[in-house]
């Protein structure tokens, strides 16, 4: 199949030798790398490949236009993340388009394969950013000034890799274009792996968000300052945290605190600001309300204890996808009548995907291939050659599906 193929081109493109992670930071290095693989390999196809106004990539197998049927995923990572996460469904709605085509489907239709800027946030901070211009929910003023963790701009980033960010912005006329949109994505836990089946549909995304934290105190000497004169920033940090810990048991969620930076950072110095992320995410809007409300006055209450100042804004916030039970049920059923097992999982995932933007927009479905080590934003996500295979497999009489609508 085309997709050992395609998998053998791009799975190295920015592996780190050490960790086997990846670092495919938006704009920059095996990023950018990854996207001349994508224009290369659907250009080798006779796809007409544009990237539009945001920096996302489309490449069309017919003429672009009304009732298109589209397809794909995104290519950035988390700091080092896995391969899977982003790419396999990149790489499998090429390999989809190459199964169509090689059962001589000649759709009266037009098929993209696309490409999400910017899905993870791992550069800028706002995941799912490229859906999010273009589906009008982040403004291009916005976006524009996001800054990178040495203060680059996404615009100068993105003009740097050759894109106009004066013409960013939302783009209802290519998304009304779309008729439908899959997204084929590794799962990110284990259900697939415990019910034993390679390929599941998604039900929902779970409602999430990204709040930044900054805790501002006062440099001071790790020796001769006593306790009861620090204005100390780890402190309040500390019980943010834990509260962020013990939210998330009380109401069934997830919280993770992280991608903190510590200024100054030395050994022998009360440091003097502490800024980090907390990633909130729950299955209903009131139980991850009630977690960023705790973690607030947690936060807030313990920074008043210890003198410090505190600071907590919203940086994005996703509320419940719900995808259409039409199409998922129809998905499954495609799905379901290859498959040794017809009864394919509907699965729950708290993971933000660029479908769960585009959802608000246009009939939108995902299908997810197993997991194995149900491990994912880590080196240890994995999908096995033959579940890779059967998720493009899937994915092609899905596309055959929808077409023949
Ligand atoms: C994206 O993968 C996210 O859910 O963070
Ligand atoms: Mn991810
Ligand atoms: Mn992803
Ligand atoms: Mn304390």
């Amino acid at each position: 199949m085309s997709f050992d193929r395609l998998w053998a081109d791009l799975e190295p493109v920015g592996r780190d030798a050490g960790s086997g992670g990846y670092r495919r930071h938006t704009w920059a290095g095996a990023d950018t790398e990854a996207r001349a693989w994508f224009t290369e390999a659907a250009t080798a196809r006779g796809l007409d490949v544009r990237a539009d106004r945001n920096g996302n990539l489309w490449a069309w197998w017919g003429v672009p236009g009304p009732g298109a049927v589209a397809t794909g995923s995104h290519l950035d990572s988390v700091p080092d993340g896995g391969a899977f996460d982003g790419p396999l469904g990149v790489a499998s709605a090429l390999a989809a388009v190459d199964e169509l085509r090689g059962r001589g489907v000649a759709p009266a239709r037009p098929i993209a394969v696309t490409v999400f800027a910017e899905e993870e946030g791992g550069r800028f901070g706002v995941p799912c950013l490229g859906s999010r211009l273009s589906a009008g929910e982040v403004s291009p003023e916005r976006a524009r000034g996001l800054t990178d963790a040495s203060g680059v701009t996404w615009g100068q980033a993105m003009e740097a890799a050759g894109h106009d960010p004066a013409a960013m912005g939302a783009d209802p006329g290519a998304l009304a274009d779309l008729d439908v949109f899959v997204e084929l994505h590794v799962e990110q836990g284990r259900a697939l792996e415990d019910t034993a089946h390679p390929v599941g549909v998604a039900s929902s995304i779970w409602p999430h968000g990204r709040w930044r934290m900054d805790f501002t105190g006062r440099a001071d000497h790790a020796g001769t300052t006593r306790l009861d004169d620090r204005s100390d920033p780890m402190l309040p940090f500390a019980h943010a945290i834990l509260a962020a810990r013990a939210q998330a048991e009380r109401h069934g969620a997830r919280a993770t605190v992280a991608s903190a930076l510590i200024d100054p950072n030395g050994t022998n110095a009360v440091p003097s600001r502490v800024s980090a992320w907390l990633d909130a995410r729950a299955a209903d809007a009131a139980s991850l309300e009630a977690v960023v409300d705790g973690v607030r006055e947690a936060a807030a209450g313990a920074a008043r204890d210890h003198g410090v100042g505190y600071a907590m804004d919203a940086e994005s916030l996703t509320p419940l996808v719900e995808f259409s039970h039409g199409l998922r049920d129809r998905l499954a059923a495609v799905v379901g009548a290859g498959a040794p097992d017809p009864r394919v999982p509907l699965l729950p995932t708290g993971a933000g995907h660029d479908a769960g933007v585009l959802a608000a927009h246009v009939p939108t479905a995902m299908l997810y291939v197993r997991n194995p080590t149900g491990v994912s934003h880590s080196p240890q996500e994995y999908a096995r050659p033959e579940d890779c295979h059967a998720g493009v497999l899937a994915l092609a009489d899905v596309l055959q599906d929808l077409l023949a609508r």
